[in-house]
C-alpha cells in the first residue's frame, strides 16, 4: 500500500476529483434538442422545452404548477417577493448562503434558527422563541435533501399567520411520510444548478399549488408583461432559456440512472467508513424516496483527525471533499458585521459546521472510486502519530 500524499506518496487520483461534479445525461439526446431550439430560433421568452421541462417537473413532485426559472436564487427571490414577506423571516443558518441572500436582498432580515443536530434542519422547537411582531415568515430548508420538518413549521406559520416557503435545492425527488417534496408550504423553490442531481446549466423553479401565487410568480419572472404591451406588475428577468430547458429535460431523462449512480457510491461510503473511529456517514431514510445526491460525513471529537485535518489529506490525494456549509451562513458577511454575537445562540449550528466534511459522488464518479475515498479515509484515521506531527507542523 503506498504511503498518503501528505507524507510524500502519489496522489491516489492523478487528477482531482470535485464535490458536485456535472451529471451530463444522454449527449446525443441533448444535442438534438439544441438543433431544434436553434431550427425554431426561439431561445427564449415562454419556449415550448421550458414548458415541457415545467410539465415534467410538475408531474414528478405531484404538483399542479411549475415555473421555471433561470437559476434557484432568483426563483428564492421571486417566491419570497410573491408571498409579500418583509420584515423578518426566520430561516436556518446550515444551508448555502443564497437561501439568506435572497431575504437580505430585498430588506428582509434573515433570523437565524438553530439545527437539529440529528438531522441538520431548522429546529421546530427553537423557532416560535424567534418570532416576533415584525416575523412575517418562515423559510424552510431541506439539506441534503433530507426535508425539515414540514408538519411542524406548517403548525407553527399556521398558529402565528406566517407564510411558510421551502428551500428544496437538494431536495428534487426526495419525499417525507411518503409526500414528494414540492407541495408544502405556500411554495417550494428548485434549483436546477450544475452541481444538482438535476441540471439544466444553470436554472430553478418555483413550485406550488397555489394558482394566485403561481400567477404572480410567473408574472414577476418576465418584468411584470401580463401580454405585449402590457405590464400587469413589477417584475424582473428570472426567464429560463430553451437551451437550458433542453439540459434540463435531458437530465431528467436520466434522472433514475443518476440516482442509482448516487445510491452505489453511498453504499460503498457507507460500507467503506462502517468502522471508522469517529466517523458518522449522514443517513438517509430507506422508506422514502432519495436523491442520495450529498454523502457527508461528520467528523466528531473521538476520530484521530480533526475534519480539517482529514480534508488536508483529502486535498493532497486530489479528493477535493468540501466543508459544507462551513462556518455557517450567520459568520459570513453581511450577516457577522449585522450579528457578530449570533454564534451564542446557534450552537448546534457552531458544532455542525465544524465537523462536517461532503465527499464527491455522481456519475462522474464509479464506486471503486468511492472504495478508494472510503480507504484513504480510514487510512488517515489510523496513521497514527506521524500523520498528525506532519499535519501539525505544517499548520
Ligand atoms: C440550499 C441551496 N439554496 C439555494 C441555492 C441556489 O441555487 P442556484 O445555484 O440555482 O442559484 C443552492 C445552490 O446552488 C443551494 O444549495
Amino acid at each position: 500500500m503506498s504511503e498518503l500524499a501528505i507524507l510524500g506518496g502519489a496522489p491516489a487520483f492523478p487528477e482531482p476529483v470535485h464535490v458536485g461534479r456535472p451529471n451530463i445525461g444522454d449527449r446525443d439526446r441533448l444535442m438534438e434538442r439544441i438543433e431544434g431550439v436553434i431550427d425554431r430560433r426561439w431561445l427564449t421568452n415562454d419556449g415550448p422545452l421550458v414548458h415541457e421541462f415545467e410539465q415534467e417537473i410538475a408531474e414528478l413532485l405531484g404538483v399542479p404548477h411549475c415555473i421555471a426559472m433561470c437559476n434557484g436564487t432568483v426563483a428564492l427571490e421571486i417566491a419570497i417577493r410573491a408571498a409579500g414577506l418583509s420584515g423578518e423571516v426566520i430561516v436556518s443558518p446550515f444551508t448555502f448562503v443564497a437561501t439568506a441572500h435572497a431575504l437580505q436582498w430585498q430588506e428582509i432580515t434573515p433570523v437565524f434558527c438553530d439545527v437539529d443536530p440529528r438531522t441538520h434542519n431548522i429546529d421546530p422547537a427553537r423557532v416560535e422563541e424567534l418570532i416576533t411582531p415584525r416575523t412575517t415568515g418562515i423559510l424552510g430548508v431541506h439539506v441534503w435533501g433530507r426535508p425539515a420538518p414540514v408538519d411542524e413549521l406548517a403548525r407553527i406559520a399556521g398558529a402565528h399567520g406566517l407564510r411558510l416557503l421551502f428551500d428544496a435545492a437538494h431536495a428534487l425527488g426526495c419525499s417525507t411520510g411518503g409526500r414528494m417534496v414540492g407541495g408544502f408550504g405556500t411554495a417550494e423553490v428548485l434549483s436546477f444548478h450544475a452541481t444538482k442531481v438535476v441540471n439544466s446549466f444553470e436554472g430553478g423553479a418555483i413550485v406550488t399549488a397555489d394558482e394566485g401565487f403561481a400567477e404572480v410568480a410567473r408574472l414577476m419572472r418576465n418584468h411584470g408583461f401580463a401580454d405585449y404591451d402590457d405590464v400587469a406588475h413589477v417584475g424582473t428577468n428570472g426567464k429560463m432559456s430553451e437551451v437550458a430547458a433542453a439540459m434540463g429535460l435531458t437530465s431528467l431523462e436520466s434522472r433514475d440512472e443518476f440516482v442509482e449512480a448516487n445510491r452505489r457510491n453511498y453504499e460503498v461510503y457507507r460500507a467503506g467508513l462502517a468502522d471508522a473511529e469517529g466517523v458518522e456517514l449522514i443517513a438517509y431514510d430507506d422508506a422514502e424516496q432519495c436523491n442520495w445526491q450529498y454523502a457527508v460525513i461528520e467528523v466528531g471529537e473521538s476520530a484521530a483527525l480533526s475534519r480539517d485535518e482529514l480534508q488536508r489529506v483529502l486535498w493532497s490525494e486530489n479528493v477535493l471533499a468540501r466543508r459544507y456549509f462551513y462556518p455557517g451562513v450567520h459568520r459570513m458577511e453581511p450577516y457577522r458585521t449585522l450579528f457578530p454575537d449570533a454564534g451564542e445562540r446557534l450552537l448546534q449550528t457552531e458544532r455542525l459546521a465544524g465537523r462536517v466534511l461532503a465527499l464527491p459522488t455522481g456519475t462522474a464518479m464509479d464506486p471503486a472510486d468511492a472504495a478508494t475515498v472510503a480507504d484513504l479515509i480510514r487510512r488517515a484515521l489510523l496513521a497514527g502519530p506521524e500523520l498528525v506531527r506532519e499535519l501539525r507542523a505544517v499548520s
